[in-house]
């Protein structure tokens, strides 16, 4: 096929598309990457870049990281423990722009503004390097974060895929 052809195509599938998913799994490191890579699928048909995958999988590490780390002190308990602590993922495809939430049910966030600055950790024992808000805010084209201390905490990231105009184009 013509790639002006192929580009057509891929622009209409963009502005049409709409999918959701939602995986639910256990607060431990292992699914830092099960979790990256279940996004990287998820995004598939709407032809990402490279560039565009890899940042997504990095932001969603992060958040997943944090959940994990921050949110149940994931590396300071015993496996077993774990279990019990779950990480919510939820995905949406709206046109061209994929959303990510993640939630846990952990110990929340006190000071939200703070915790999102560049460097701030609060455990820089772990070779933490305080910059995974950052890298989320950096990467994706929105970040959120909703947290209540001892409730847990969400954090929602846009992306828009693609090079046309966050205003659909009249046709
Ligand atoms: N899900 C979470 N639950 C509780 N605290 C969190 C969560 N995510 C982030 N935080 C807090 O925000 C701080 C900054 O997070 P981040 O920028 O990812 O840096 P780092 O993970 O390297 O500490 C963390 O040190 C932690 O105190
Ligand atoms: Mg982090």
């Amino acid at each position: 096929m013509e790639i002006e052809k192929v580009r057509q195509l891929n622009s209409t599938k963009r502005r049409t598309m709409q999918n959701e998913m939602q995986l639910i799994f256990n607060a431990v490191s292992e699914n830092e990457a099960f979790a990256r890579i279940a996004v990287s699928a998820f995004v598939m048909p709407l032809n990402p870049t490279l560039e565009e995958l890899a940042d997504i999988k990095t932001a969603v590490s992060e958040a997943v990281t944090n959940a994990i780390i921050h949110g149940y002190d994931g590396e300071e308990k015993k496996e077993l423990d774990a279990s019990e602590d779950k990480v919510f993922l939820k995905c949406t495809i709206l046109g061209d722009v994929l959303h990510v939430e993640v939630t846990d049910e952990g110990k929340g966030i006190e000071n939200i503004k703070r915790a999102m600055e560049p460097l701030f950790t609060t455990k820089p024992e772990m070779d933490r390097s305080g910059m995974g808000f950052a890298f989320m805010e950096a990467f994706m084209d929105d970040l959120e974060v909703i947290s209540e201390p001892g409730m847990g905490t969400s954090v929602f990231m846009k992306k828009k895929l693609g090079t046309s105009s966050w205003i659909l184009d009249e046709d």
